[in-house]
């Protein structure tokens, strides 16, 4: 099938597969520090990929509604056309990364609860600055009653996760989310739900997240946990080549 590229961003292709449908392919890059760390790690899409599915699917099953249609199984996943609100919502239950940054009283990892949700707005040149809740409904970029429904729906995503990291063994710190609108207008749960975007830490205080590769640089680690991850939510990686 010929596929047109419409965007190729840090970590995905965007593929405009009909007019509603598109098709994102996880890619095997990583990246930090705003793009200006790069790496490749084989494997990673898929594991990204099959984490991103996992998730879409148990908010699905939970009722939350999502871009999420179709997973082949490796790095490709149907989903809906939206149109991209250019906010990242992002949910916190510890306090790590960018908020010890804003505001240094925070002690590392102290609990949030209940959780704190930020908005930032998507544009890299300003790198993604925290917004205020006002600055994105006077600007039009959604109405006040919509930004109501894209937090809630954040904070019951963050229960879901939250519920399902638990149940093996692991303390859900933060997410980022983002969302989209549908031909009719519809707010739909977009991009991908993976360990880069989420931070996901054992019982030993180990990241099964991008953290890793933010602190070390080094894809073999990176790989490893997102082996371990996938491995813990019973996701397939048998056909993943472990680093060492
Ligand atoms: N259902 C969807 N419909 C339209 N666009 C989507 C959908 N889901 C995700 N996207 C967009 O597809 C792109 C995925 O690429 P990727 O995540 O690699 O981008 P990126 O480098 O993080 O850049 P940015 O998110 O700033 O555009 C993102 O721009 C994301 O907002
Ligand atoms: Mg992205």
């Amino acid at each position: 099938m010929n596929l047109q590229l419409v965007y190729e961003g840090k970590s995905k292709r965007v593929y405009v597969k009909d007019e509603s449908t598109l098709i994102l392919e996880f890619k095997d890059d990583v990246t930090a520090g705003d793009g200006t760390v790069r790496a490749s790690a084989i494997g990673k899409g898929i594991l990204c990929a099959r984490t991103s599915a996992y998730f879409f699917k148990m908010l699905e099953i939970e009722g939350v509604r999502t871009h999420f249609i179709e997973f082949d199984g490796y790095r490709r996943m149907l989903v809906r056309r939206l149109s991209i609100v250019p906010i990242e919502v992002i949910v916190r239950n510890y306090a790590y990364g960018s908020l010890m940054k804003r505001m240094p009283l925070y002690r590392i990892l102290q609990n949030l609860d209940p959780p704190l949700i930020e908005f930032h707005y998507k544009d890299d040149v300003l790198h993604d600055p925290l917004v205020l809740p006002e600055d994105i409904v006077k600007t039009g970029l959604v109405t006040e009653n919509e930004l109501k429904a894209i937090a809630d729906t954040a904070l019951t995503i963050n229960r879901i996760l939250t519920s399902i990291f638990s149940k093996y063994g692991l303390r859900f710190v933060d997410l980022k989310l983002e969302f989209g609108r549908d031909s009719s207008g519809k707010l739909l749960v977009a991009d991908e739900i993976s360990g880069d975007t989420f931070r996901v830490i054992d019982e030993t205080g180990s990241h099964l997240d991008k953290e890793v590769f933010r602190k070390t640089r080094e894809t073999g680690p990176l790989l490893k946990a997102y082996i371990e991850l996938a491995k813990r939510l019973g996701i397939k990686v048998d056909d993943i080549a472990a680093p060492y």
